[in-house]
């Protein structure tokens, strides 16, 4: 079905269309270990215990050694079980003060600013689209803030300022029905208008003299849509893979998701459903293999790109390959904007959520991803050198390495299997590296990866070496498997990682960290986990997307990851029909910074935000810059 074919929640038929599932590889789940041994909440309590038994020492577990080196309270400092202090927003609080859903509410102890909404100017004389009067133009999108705010990072003036900074920030999608003000497009502009309104920003930001955050004017600043002049990197780089007949150049991204950052201050935005944007005007084109397991369909999620603009058309033999050049972890550099966009296809070829990177004592880049669909998987990306060695060669950490595809065991062990022409299944299968690449899914399939209920986000825990990773939901699963033990599994769960030493055969071992079904009943109610970012104290902050119990709707949780039994707190809850995603937050963590994504799906009825309600105002995606009342660390 199309947007076009459907008049109710616009929403809903993205949110159903983008979760499909495309894995019928006959990738039978494990059988139900877990069932037969534990109950859920053993599951739950016994993986905590254990955890600490097996391979989280307590001292793993103490706060202050710091992710990623960056720790900022020194060795041992917290003792655990008192990271989080504030009064979360209870269910009643939300009833009583939501307006119906129409506002979002903050714990006492917080206070919010909005930031940057869809159609704010990041160039001077430019309009602002401020949710009344007609849609901007194509050409004023280009330089306003887009839809759909997603993953993203602000990079601290001279790397340490708390009130100044470069924000980069994915503009995820945004329905027809929202940007556009109709169900389809009739026109390129319409078209230019909705690609306009997707991709990413660069924007600098800063804190001005009356404390608010607003965006400042600066050569920095730039918009990167499915548009913008990109290189790829890697092996499919310069293959006939990425050839067009046509001969055009490659150009932009689409569909950036969730996030990353390197060491080395770059930007890591992730292309999810790219799938979404093609269709085909040929009704006799049949899909090949790759087409069908990503989950391309003749009109996609709705779109309508592929009618007006031909690389977009699938079926149109001159861009046969258009839709190779999609589906990767781009490298944005905030500083400097004519740099083009890098597309690392050593890193794979899926709907990249988000990424995140580790960095142990060997110095190479270890970057864990999700591939958010039904059944599909969890990968790692190792680069082949000490990231310092690649750039001292003039090299790019992330354009030479190695990818993996997680196997989950039955003993709380894991493998990670290498995906490359080392293996003589896949050698079999592929003529290259740069074909295995462009199939990363296949390749997966054939080794017997642990499907999974939708890989959302991964996020480095503090102890720099541990990962957690969201697992929102899957609706579709019929039999349990190890790592994924409800059938169905409607509130998503989160599991925790730890690779074993490099050079031990690419082991790892991992516990589930909490099932959200756990807290049904309680007032720390949470469902549905996707956005996730471990601060270097030892708390984890967790955005929702999905349907919220007792009223609620998508909240910002935050776990103390100290405690034995680690349970939500509540610190913000959105509109109707919003997500709450992404994550950014200033060097002395102060303040942060959280997305509102697609407030009430675009529609005036369900809320106005960031206006004040009056029933007309379009409701615009927005960022959210959270501070402490007494001025301390956000979380606390
Ligand atoms: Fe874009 Fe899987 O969330
Ligand atoms: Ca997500
Ligand atoms: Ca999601
Ligand atoms: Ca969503």
């Amino acid at each position: 079905m199309s947007i076009k074919e459907f008049d109710g929640d616009n929403e809903a038929i993205h949110e159903e269309l983008e979760s499909l599932s495309t894995n019928n590889s006959g990738n039978k789940p494990f059988s139900d270990v877990l069932a037969e041994h534990m109950t859920r909440r053993d599951v739950m309590r016994g993986s905590l215990a254990a955890a600490v038994a097996a391979f989280f020492t307590p001292q793993d577990l103490i706060a202050g050694k710091g992710g990623n080196g960056k720790g900022k309270n020194g060795e041992g400092e917290d003792e655990g079980g008192n990271l989080i202090n504030f009064t979360p927003v209870s269910i009643a609080d939300y009833a009583a003060q939501s307006d119906g859903g129409k506002m979002p509410v903050i714990s006492p102890d917080y206070e919010y600013q909005v930031l940057i909404p869809w159609g704010t100017p990041i160039k001077p004389g430019v309009p602002e689209y401020d949710g009344t009067g007609p849609r901007p133009t194509a050409a004023q999108q280009e330089n306003q803030i887009g839809i759909g705010h997603d993953g993203m990072w602000l990079f601290a003036e001279n790397g340490t300022s708390n009130e100044d900074g470069v924000l980069c920030i994915n503009h995820e999608f945004g329905t027809n029905a929202h940007v556009l003000g109709k169900p389809s497009p009739l026109s390129l502009e319409d078209v230019r208008l909705s690609q306009a309104a997707h991709g990413c920003s660069v924007v600098r930001v800063g804190r001005d003299s009356d404390g608010k955050w607003d965006v400042v004017f600066d050569n920095r600043n730039r918009r990167i849509t499915v548009n913008t002049p990109v290189e790829f990197d890697g092996p499919v780089a310069g293959t006939e893979f990425l050839h067009n007949l046509a001969g055009n150049a490659p150009l932009g991204t689409v569909n950036n998701c969730g996030n990353g950052y390197t060491p080395w201050g770059t930007y890591l935005t992730c292309e999810e459903n790219f799938n979404g944007y093609f269709g085909w005007n040929d009704p006799e084109f049949v899909r090949n293999p790759k087409q069908e397991r990503y989950g391309f369909g003749p009109n996609g999620f709705g779109y309508g790109w592929h009618e007006f603009d031909e690389r977009f058309d699938i079926s149109n033999p001159d861009y046969a390959n258009e839709y190779n050049r999609f589906g990767w972890i781009v490298e944005i550099d905030p500083q400097n904007p004519d740099a083009p966009p890098v597309k690392h296809t050593a890193m794979g070829c899926f709907k990249h959520e988000a990424i995140a990177i580790r960095i142990p004592e060997s110095g190479k880049v270890h970057c864990y991803m999700g591939d958010d669909q039904r059944f599909d998987y969890c990968y790692k990306f190792v680069s082949k050198k000490p990231w310092l060695v690649s750039i001292s060669q003039g090299i790019n950490p992330l354009s030479e390495g190695t990818l993996y595809v997680a196997k989950f065991n039955a003993d709380g062990t894991g493998d990670w299997l290498e995906l490359s022409m080392e293996n003589p299944i896949l050698a079999t299968m592929f003529n290259s590296q740069a074909e295995l690449l462009i199939n990363t899914r296949i390749a997966a399939d054939m080794l017997g990866a642990t499907p999974m209920d939708r890989p959302e986000w991964t996020t480095i825990a503090a102890d720099g070496d541990s990962v957690f990773w969201t697992l929102t939901n899957n609706s579709q699963r019929q039999s349990p498997n190890v790592a994924n033990p409800e059938a169905p599994n409607s509130d998503g769960h989160i599991i925790r990682t730890r690779d074993r030493g490099e050079g031990q055969g690419e082991k790892f071992d991992w516990k589930f960290f909490i099932l959200a079904s756990e807290t049904r009943g309680t007032e720390e109610v949470f469902t549905d986990p996707d956005a996730a970012y471990a601060d270097p104290d030892g708390r984890l902050f967790i955005g929702t997307d999905g349907g919220q119990p007792d009223g609620l709707q998508d909240q910002l949780t935050v776990f103390d990851t100290t405690e034995p039994v680690p349970m939500p707190k509540r610190l913000f809850v959105g509109v109707n029909s919003d997500e709450i995603t992404g994550w950014a937050q200033t060097p002395d963590q102060t303040t942060a910074m959280v997305n509102m994504q697609h407030p009430g799906n675009g529609d005036p009825s369900r809320t106005n935000f960031p206006a004040a309600t009056d029933g007309s105002t379009v409701p615009r995606d927005c960022t959210i810059v959270i501070t402490r009342n007494n001025g301390g660390i956000v979380g606390s």
